[in-house]
């Protein structure tokens, strides 16, 4: 098998990638030489074109003009840019709707979605399919061999959802399919749960608005089936190109933990994993929550470097209310995700439209045009990324996994459980704090990863689990692993049925512990608990009463009917000393105390995070040689540094320590003699 071009392939020869989506059909042609010039003189290397053409591309059924866009790829070309080219399939043009109205979206209470925004298509359409495959195939047979493509990004932002008649069939056939007989799937629905029992394949549809709670069995499969649809089409664009051009690599741009669609089944189909990431300037976690979603994307690459797609320089118009982000602010997150494995920094979007649903949000070239102190940010930024250049293609090492898996999420999010304030993504973000916090890199992996190289996989929450996960992070923890597993996991099987017995059952045996009843605590009232040595502390929102069956008490609860119970439990799981352990936390620890679970995990695996000392705020990572540090405070901050390292990004020789203003970032290579 040879092997797939992929993000190497754009960085030889490149460097770093530094661009953005480009839009030139809003503009007269006048502009377009201007917006070539200005990329040259920002470093531009790479814009993504095409992606909302389809209207320009084929005015009407079969009649198309290709010419614009000849022109924009050959000025691109003579100018250094290399091009992204997006099927426009993202966002059909009326005529599509018009006359096939079928292939329009229909929403769960069966209200057709119409054309006037973007992204009306039902994802099972034959007819869609027909025509996007179409301009596809046009597309890819014109471009080819052209000099500037370098990368197919293929729709965009995938996620829709559609619940007509003939997505109702494609369930159907993907059903069939996974089942088999209709036996099969009364049993994994359980349907003889409020009389649901299917006698006809006909019967089935959809989960369509219903008068009460629906079948969560049958929602999670919907969900499975939704994004398999989508990736189906998908990958018939992606066999188009590929079959054109063997070696140009092929991406669709991700959304971060975007629910709608499980990224692991389609990360394995993409050359290059890109991502769009807004971080909300207002938000104080943003920070963390952004490298948590870049260790994503690098889980996603399977380690490899990966392409932050789109970005804003500032604010953007699809909140209720936009904060611009600082200067200074989109420099700093754009360094973050190079630091952790982005080999490419590109914004949406390059000029700001005049018009449209998005004539408010950022762009690298504002309205008041390229004099401004945005457009001079940009242009420096681009010049300092290209002294970054040896950072391309480097690792990012990690030794400890998070498990995150998106059947799990479905699962767990559905109407009907004990506490809806106990979620997939506020679990995984609340380990990953203390984590970033000390500077600890973290893999985000799917449950089937192999777990053998990490020292420590933390599992903040997973509902539902197979048994050949449990087995393999069972195996993990003997085989000399530290394992730490959050509340409230290990609870239903792959159909969302209910493992009976003490819980979480299948991984009773590794945890020493098992329980008996979910108990979610009062909203305003903190749950009391105490450490082994007598400390206290609070949890919050949830509560499990858990017997020790040969794990220790960590900490206890404290107070109410579960007073003297077990809260957080350790149990050596492995074979003799120094083997594993496996820890299991049956409440939601305020950040402190979960700091400190995750500190003794990370005592117990030998892990330490990439600097002691870290003042609260400075982010920590190694990439490759290089260990960067971004201050995300509002203060200045002095961190002490244990070698003498030349920071790449000024050139300065750093020594002992280094002093970091607000936003601002280093890159520390140590210093060669
Ligand atoms: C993304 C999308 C872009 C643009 C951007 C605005 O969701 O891919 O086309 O809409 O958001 O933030």
């Amino acid at each position: 098998m040879t092997a797939r071009p992929g993000m190497h392939t754009l960085t030889a020869g490149r460097g770093l990638l530094f661009g953005g989506d480009y839009n030139p059909e809003q503009w007269p042609e006048e502009v377009w030489a201007q917006d070539a010039e200005l990329m040259r003189a920002a470093g531009v290397n790479l814009v993504t074109v095409g992606v909302f053409s389809w209207a320009r591309l084929e005015p009407e059924p079969d009649v198309r003009d290709f010419t614009w866009l000849d022109r924009v790829l050959d000025l691109m070309g003579e100018n250094g840019v290399a091009v992204d080219l997006a099927t426009p399939t993202a966002s059909p043009p009326p005529w599509l709707g018009h006359r096939w109205p079928q292939t329009l979206p229909v929403d769960e209470s069966g209200h057709r979605l119409w054309y006037g925004s973007r992204n009306q298509f039902c994802p099972s359409s034959p007819v869609y399919r027909e025509r996007a495959l179409s301009i596809v195939s046009a597309l890819a047979s014109r471009y080819a061999s052209h000099p500037a493509l370098a990368l197919w990004h293929v729709g965009n932002e995938y996620g829709q959802v559609c619940h007509c008649d003939e997505s109702a069939a494609a369930f159907r056939a993907w059903l069939r399919e996974r089942y088999g007989d209709l036996g099969t799937l009364n049993e994994a629905w359980g349907t003889t749960f409020w009389s649901q029992r299917y006698d006809d394949w006909a019967e089935i549809v959809p989960p369509r608005l219903a008068p009460y709670i629906v079948n969560p069995s049958q929602r999670l499969d919907w969900r499975r089936f939704c994004s398999d649809a989508l990736l189906e089409h998908y990958r018939a664009e992606r066999d188009i190109l590929r079959e054109h051009t063997p070696g140009t690599p092929v991406t669709t741009n991700f959304m971060g933990l975007f629910k709608p669609v499980d990224y692991w089944s389609w990360a394995a189909e993409e050359d290059v994993v890109s991502n769009d990431w807004y971080p909300e300037p207002g938000d104080p976690l943003a920070p963390a929550r952004t490298a948590l979603t870049h260790d994503l994307m690098r889980g996603l690459a399977g380690g490899r470097p990966w392409l932050l797609m789109e970005q804003a320089t500032s604010a953007v118009n699809w909140r209720p209310h936009n904060l611009p982000k600082p200067p200074g602010q989109f420099r700093l997150e754009s360094l973050q995700a190079l630091a952790r494995g982005a080999d490419g920094l590109c914004y949406f979007q390059w000029r700001a439209s005049r018009f449209g649903a998005e004539r408010f949000h950022a762009a690298m070239v504002p309205h008041a045009g390229q004099d401004t102190r945005l457009h001079a940010a940009v242009r420096a930024h681009g010049r300092e990324l290209r002294g970054l250049a040896s950072v391309a293609g480097t690792p990012v090492p990690a030794r400890v996994a998070m498990v995150f898996d998106w059947a799990s999420w479905w699962a767990l999010e559905e109407r009907g459980r004990p506490s809806d304030r106990l979620n997939a993504t506020d679990q995984l973000l609340s380990y990953y704090l203390p984590l970033w916090e000390r500077g600890v890199s973290v893999d985000v992996v799917p449950p089937s990863a192999d777990l053998s190289g990490y020292a420590l996989v933390v599992v903040p929450n997973l509902f539902l689990v197979g048994d050949r996960d449990a087995a393999a992070l069972t195996a993990y923890a003997r085989g000399g692993g530290v394992l730490v597993v959050g509340p409230f996991s290990g609870v239903v099987d792959e159909r969302s049925h209910v493992r009976t017995g003490r819980f979480p059952a299948p991984l009773r045996e590794v945890l020493g512990a098992s329980g008996e009843e979910w108990l979610p605590a009062p909203d305003d009232v903190p749950v009391r608990c105490r450490w082994a040595g007598g400390a206290a502390f609070t949890a919050h929102t949830w509560t499990e009463l858990v017997a020790a069956e040969g794990a220790e008490a960590v900490a206890e609860f404290a107070g109410g009917d579960l007073a003297g119970s077990p809260a957080v439990l350790r149990h050596p799981a492995g074979a003799g000393p120094g083997s594993g352990s496996a820890w299991y936390v049956a409440t939601m620890p305020e950040p402190a105390a979960l700091g400190e679970i995750i500190a003794r995990a990370l005592a117990d695996a030998g892990v330490a995070g990439a600097l002691p000392g870290l003042p609260p705020g400075v982010e920590a990572v190694r990439r490759g040689d290089v260990l960067f540090l971004l201050n995300h405070g509002a203060e200045s901050a002095v961190v002490p540094i244990t070698e003498q390292a030349e920071d790449l990004l000024t050139g300065a020789v750093a020594d002992g320590e280094v002093t970091l203003a607000p936003r601002d970032v280093v890159a520390l290579r140590p210093h060669a003699e």
